[in-house]
């Protein structure tokens, strides 16, 4: 009795899915398609992002993205600051009334940007996450291709990049290989898709898998 009652509560929680990549990656469309797709099937959603996920973290994102110069460790905190706020006022109580999150990007985009990119290393990364955060996403799905493809979409959707976009290249490309090495130590949570293949295959590919996510719980 009680076990049968720890199973349906466990398949009451929602799913937590996150979308990664480095800039240009084509993870953003992606999301839309699959939120559009899941709302169209009746599928309780929460369709968020980090940094930028509350009012509060609005402010962050604007300070982050656009602010003149920022030390590595205080853009590392402020990555933080903006996702512990997004976990406990919106993720959280989201996942509880088994609402299935999408979320643009998550901790492993700190583990990219700030601990191989800004070289502050994964472990300081992890140690972060696991006092303030803790929760993994159930799915994590990484969108990859050559920085040159992504950030020249990002130029030609944009004309113009932010703080972080404007990093050199050789930055981008510590991000990329951060991204696939994280994907190959989590083969389980993770699923790489090739972000210079037509949207609508990857859009195929994520609703299958996706799809299967959602039917076993
Ligand atoms: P977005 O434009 O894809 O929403 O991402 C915002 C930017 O913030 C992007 O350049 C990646 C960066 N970022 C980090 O550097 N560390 C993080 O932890 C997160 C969530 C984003």
């Amino acid at each position: 009795m009680r076990e049968s009652r720890l199973v349906t509560a466990r398949r009451k929680r929602g799913l937590f899915v996150t979308f990664e990549g480095i800039e240009g990656s084509g993870k953003t469309t992606q999301l839309r398609l699959l939120a559009r797709r899941f709302r169209r099937l009746g599928v309780p959603l929460l369709v968020t992002r980090q940094p930028g996920g509350t009012p509060a973290g609005a402010r962050l994102r604007r300070l982050l993205l656009h602010a003149g110069s920022l030390d590595p460790r205080a853009e590392l905190l402020l990555m933080f600051a903006d996702r512990r706020q997004h976990l406990t006022e919106s993720i959280e109580p989201a996942l509880a009334a088994g609402t299935v999150v999408l979320c643009d990007r998550y901790t492993d985009a700190s583990r990219a940007y700030q601990g191989a990119g800004r070289r502050l290393g994964e472990e300081l990364v992890d140690l972060l996450h696991g006092s303030f955060c803790g929760l993994d996403p159930d799915r994590t799905y990484l969108f990859d291709c050559p920085p040159e493809t992504g950030l020249a979409r990002v130029s030609a959707a944009r004309g113009s990049r932010d703080r972080i976009e404007r990093e050199a290249l050789a930055f981008h490309r510590r991000v990329r290989e951060a991204y696939l090495s994280r994907a190959r130590r989590e083969p389980g949570r993770f699923l790489v898709l090739d972000g210079t293949k037509p949207v609508d295959e990857l859009a195929a590919l994520l609703v299958a898998d996706a799809g299967a996510l959602l039917g076993t719980r």
